[in-house]
C-alpha cells in the first residue's frame, strides 16, 4: 500500500483545523499509520526543505515552519501521493479550486496550510526523517 507524508502547518494548528483536515482525507478512505504533534527543531526543518534553500521565501518559511507545534503524519491509501496532493490543491491558495484543502482554508502563499509529498521518492525520504520505523502502526 502507498504511503505519503502530510504535516499540518503552524497556521492551520493555531486556528485549530487539525481535525477538519484528518477528517477530509478519512472521508476519502485514507487511513493515518503515524501521527505526531510537535514543535519542530530548525534542524529538522531545514532538512525537509533542504532543496528551497537560496529561495527568496526560504527563512520565512523555517521561521513560520519552527513558530509553533505542527502535526506530522503518515497516511496510507491507494494512489495516496498523487491524490493527497489533488486534495490539498496546488501551492499558491488563489490559485486553489474551492473544495481542495488550501482552496477552503487559505489565501496566502507562504501561510498555506498543509504539506504534502511531491512524488514517492519524496515521500520515502521525508517519512524516513519524521518517523522511525516502530512508530508505524502495523495492521
Ligand atoms: O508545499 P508545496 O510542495 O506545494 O510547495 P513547494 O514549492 O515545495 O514550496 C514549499 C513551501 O514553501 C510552500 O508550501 C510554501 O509554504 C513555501 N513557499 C512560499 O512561501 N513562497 C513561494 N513562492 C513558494 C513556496
Ligand atoms: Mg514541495
Amino acid at each position: 500500500m502507498e504511503q505519503t507524508f502530510l504535516m499540518i502547518k503552524p497556521d492551520a494548528v493555531r486556528r485549530g483545523l487539525i481535525g477538519r483536515i484528518i477528517s477530509r482525507l478519512e472521508s476519502k478512505g485514507f487511513h493515518m499509520v503515524a501521527g505526531k504533534f510537535i514543535v519542530l527543531p530548525e534542524d529538522l526543518v531545514e532538512k525537509h526543505y533542504q532543496e528551497h534553500e537560496g529561495r527568496p521565501y526560504y527563512q520565512d518559511l523555517i521561521s513560520f515552519m519552527t513558530s509553533g507545534p505542527v502535526f506530522a503524519m503518515v497516511w496510507e491509501g491507494d494512489d495516496i501521493v498523487n491524490l493527497a496532493r489533488l486534495m490539498m490543491g496546488p501551492t499558491d491558495p488563489e490559485k486553489a479550486a474551492p473544495g481542495t484543502i488550501r482552496g477552503d482554508f487559505a489565501t496566502r502563499m507562504n501561510r498555506n496550510v498543509i504539506h504534502g509529498s511531491d512524488s514517492l521518492k519524496s515521500a520515502e525520504r521525508e517519512i524516513r526523517l519524521f518517523f522511525s520505523e516502530d512508530e508505524l502502526v502495523r495492521k
